[in-house]
């Protein structure tokens, strides 16, 4: 089975990207499975249910996210009852929300997990042990597993694929907004990359404002970015996974300029 995964959705340049090229990429890559990060989709924080239900629309089959997810209030009455939007699933117990999705595409079982890392990040629970419990969890004939590591440290990602190797079909690293190089399938037949890069505006700074961002930089003042404008490319992956056994046959990246 063909999997797209898009890296961090980042606002409003990103999400048009997406909403106007998923149909084509899916048709192009022969894609069963589009799956998305969309911790960044609403200005660069967190996603909205109108928004997450326009990316639904398009073509997007399952969201994951990481720790801007809760920045907007609006999200957490909805995330309790969209099963297709996740949370990282090391986040304390009281979160809302869901770290993982079990369900059916073109009649092949399918789990999506999301897992926050913990290196040069917010406080969360061990993603290992978390990652431990939740595959623990999966019936046995869900042979495509795909794991999105949000995470800022390349350390802790690598370390995440290994960890996982032939229990899951990929481990995608996510959070950094800057595309790796790495991709390969390690000796177990999991499919790895530390990260799959941002979709939205590459005249920016991950995705916000240059001067925003300088600005913050170069002075003790916190100042909320605006994200920025032009540029923009769609980074993702696509997987080739045999659906017998779960192993990845080959993981490809996609950097795409998208005029807007
Ligand atoms: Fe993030």
């Amino acid at each position: 089975m063909k999997v797209l995964m898009i890296g961090d959705v980042v606002a409003r340049p990103g999400r048009v990207a997406v909403m106007e090229r998923i149909q084509d990429l899916r048709e192009q890559h022969g894609v069963d499975l589009a799956v998305m990060n969309a911790e960044n989709v609403a200005g660069g924080f967190s996603i909205t249910p109108p928004l997450a239900e326009q990316l639904f629309s398009a073509g997007i089959d399952v969201m994951t996210s990481g720790n801007h997810i809760f920045d907007k209030r609006e999200v957490i009455p909805y995330i309790e009852r969209q099963p297709r939007l996740l949370r990282p699933a090391n986040y304390p117990p009281n979160s809302p929300g869901r770290g993982m999705w079990v369900g059916e595409v073109k009649g092949v079982r399918v789990a999506v997990l999301n897992l926050i890392g913990r290196v040069f990040m917010g406080p969360a629970d061990d993603p290992f042990r978390a990652a431990e419990e939740l595959i623990a969890s999966i019936p046995p004939d869900v042979k495509v597993r795909l794991v999105d590591m949000h995470a800022e440290a390349t350390s802790e990602k690598v370390a995440m694929g290994w960890y996982l190797d032939g229990r899951v079909s990929a481990v995608v690293g996510t959070h950094t907004h800057v595309q790796t190089a790495d991709e390969r399938i390690l000796t177990e037949g999991t499919a790895y990359i530390s990260d799959i890069g941002m979709t939205g505006s590459y005249a920016g700074v991950i995705g916000m404002k240059t001067e925003d961002v300088i600005a913050r930089f170069t002075s003790a003042v916190y100042k909320r970015a605006d994200h920025a404008t032009g540029s923009v490319r769609i980074c993702a992956v696509v997987l080739d996974i045999d659906e017998e056994t779960g192993r990845a046959r080959e993981i490809s990246r996609l950097s795409l300029p998208h005029e807007q």
